[in-house]
């Protein structure tokens, strides 16, 4: 039998292609909560007519399933640093694929590993490795209070995540499932106060286990902010805990315990590890994390045992990446990148007058951006028209955190794209949002009820 192939016409095509979309999505929320497997990547985080799945990448850009392609940010919730399916990478984690993942004893990789980690974290004596940051934030927790023998923690109330475990969920407003014990364990202390910080010391004398934050977020640690609250914290014996998961390899190679030259008792890496294959280490001094080994004589602490703790193509892939930091300027160009677009929306910020409305946050190799209303309000209705203007000049952008991909073509766009979608924020603001706006707006990750 011939076969007949009868050209129909385009738009059938796409309605077809729409009609398949539509399903599929609705087939994913039926067979996965929230419809993904990270919050941050949900529906409720971009407008309705962002595309509902990314089909590749390659390099800073993303394709749709339509083929239409995109400039990317914040590249997989940053986990991407270097770029999508980059060559050195994939074929170092091809080849340790080839000889095998996972056995009933060690590989000698792990060693291996763990010496390339550390020669970038010199602070650190000891890694652990695992799959991702809420784990190893997780294991310094109970590292912590098995070192001090405290139970409540002081963890730092600017910054919006630590772990999806119960000792940070807490503190986000939504309870379900979290013992209430559990709320008087976790306290809360404000970024560059120190009085706060020394209160709860205070109000909870030879409680607390540890301090936890982030080096730095936008905030830059003001007056020894963050080498005085360490010594707060050991004066009254509990651990001095750093979160690198964003600021490790993209700060710096060594994180921001190297920019600020600070030494965390112990820290905790993960997302640009290995540009986007699953790794995470909790790092630390000898003295706590030994711990969790077996040449002493104190009670023992079961530090991080997983089954996939030190799956070695992930490895394979952390220690290349490691390698390109070390021998190509991958951090200088993240900062040089990040500068570059920073320059060009701040001079469309100036020329449209959308100081105070639109606000670029963070280092240049880590930029957020805020949107307020015309009454100065954060606003998640302005915060979906941008997105979706930005959609529609093909960037997809949910922060404007640059990788080692992106060039000065792909930055230059985004500027342009950018200025565009700025223009017609502006008319918003003087006509009214929801004249511009297509559909529902997003919404915040942290609400109890849908
Ligand atoms: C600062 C910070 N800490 C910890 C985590 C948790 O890491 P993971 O998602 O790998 O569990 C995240 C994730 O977004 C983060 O941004």
């Amino acid at each position: 039998m011939t076969l007949k192939l009868i050209a129909r016409p385009d738009f059938a095509s796409v309605i077809d292609e729409v009609r398949e979309q539509e399903s599929a999505h609705a087939r994913a929320h039926q067979l996965i909560p929230g419809g993904c497997h990270t919050y941050a990547k949900g529906d409720d985080q971009f407008p309705a007519d962002a595309p509902r799945f990314i089909d590749r990448g390659k390099g800073c850009h993303v394709w749709d399933m339509e083929g239409r392609r995109y400039i990317e940010y914040g590249m997989g919730l940053r986990s991407v640093t270097l770029g999508h399916a980059y060559e050195p990478v994939i074929e170092a984690a091809y080849a340790q694929m080839r000889r095998g993942l996972n056995f009933n004893r060690p590989s000698s990789l792990e060693g291996a590993a763990a010496e390339s980690l550390l020669s970038v974290i010199p602070r650190a004596h000891q890694v652990k490795f695992a799959k991702d940051g809420s784990t190893v934030l997780t294991a310094a927790v109970t590292l912590a209070r098995a070192c001090t023998g405290r139970l409540k923690i002081a963890i730092c109330g600017d910054h919006p995540f630590f772990s999806y475990n119960d000792w940070f969920m807490v503190t986000t407003g939504i309870p379900g499932g979290i013992p209430e014990a559990r709320r008087q364990e976790t306290l809360t202390f404000r970024y560059n106060d120190l009085a706060s910080a020394e209160k709860l010391f205070e109000e909870n004398p030879g409680e607390i286990a540890c301090v936890i934050l982030e080096a730095a977020r936008t905030e830059e640690p003001r007056d020894g902010f963050l080498h005085r609250l360490r010594e707060l914290a050991h004066r009254h014996g509990a651990l001095f805990i750093l979160d690198e998961m964003i600021t490790g390899l993209r700060w710096d190679i060594g994180g921001a315990q190297a920019v600020y030259d600070i030494e965390p008792d112990l820290s905790a890496f993960g997302k640009a590890l290995g540009n986007g294959l699953a790794v995470s280490a909790l790092t630390g001094k000898r003295e706590f994390m030994d711990r969790g080994g077996l040449n002493h004589g104190l009670e023992r602490v079961f530090l991080l045992s997983t089954t996939h703790g030190a799956e070695l193509s992930a490895l394979a892939a952390m220690m290349k990446v490691i390698d390109i930091y070390k021998s190509e300027d991958v951090i200088g160009t993240l900062y040089r990148q990040g500068e570059r677009l920073r320059t060009g929306i701040r001079r469309t910020i100036a020329e449209l007058g959308l100081q105070g409305f639109f606000t670029l946050d963070g280092r240049p190799c880590s930029i957020l951006y805020a949107t307020r209303d015309a009454e100065r309000r954060p606003s998640q209705q302005f915060r979906t028209l941008f997105l979706q203007q930005l959609l529609r000049r093909g960037i997809l952008a949910p922060s404007f955190i640059v990788s080692y991909s992106h060039s000065d073509t792909d930055i230059d766009r985004t500027i342009d794209a950018v200025s565009d979608s700025l223009f017609v924020y502006r008319k918003a603001l003087d006509q009214g949002v929801e004249k511009y706006l297509l559909g529902r707006p997003v919404k915040p990750v942290y609400r109890r009820f849908n």
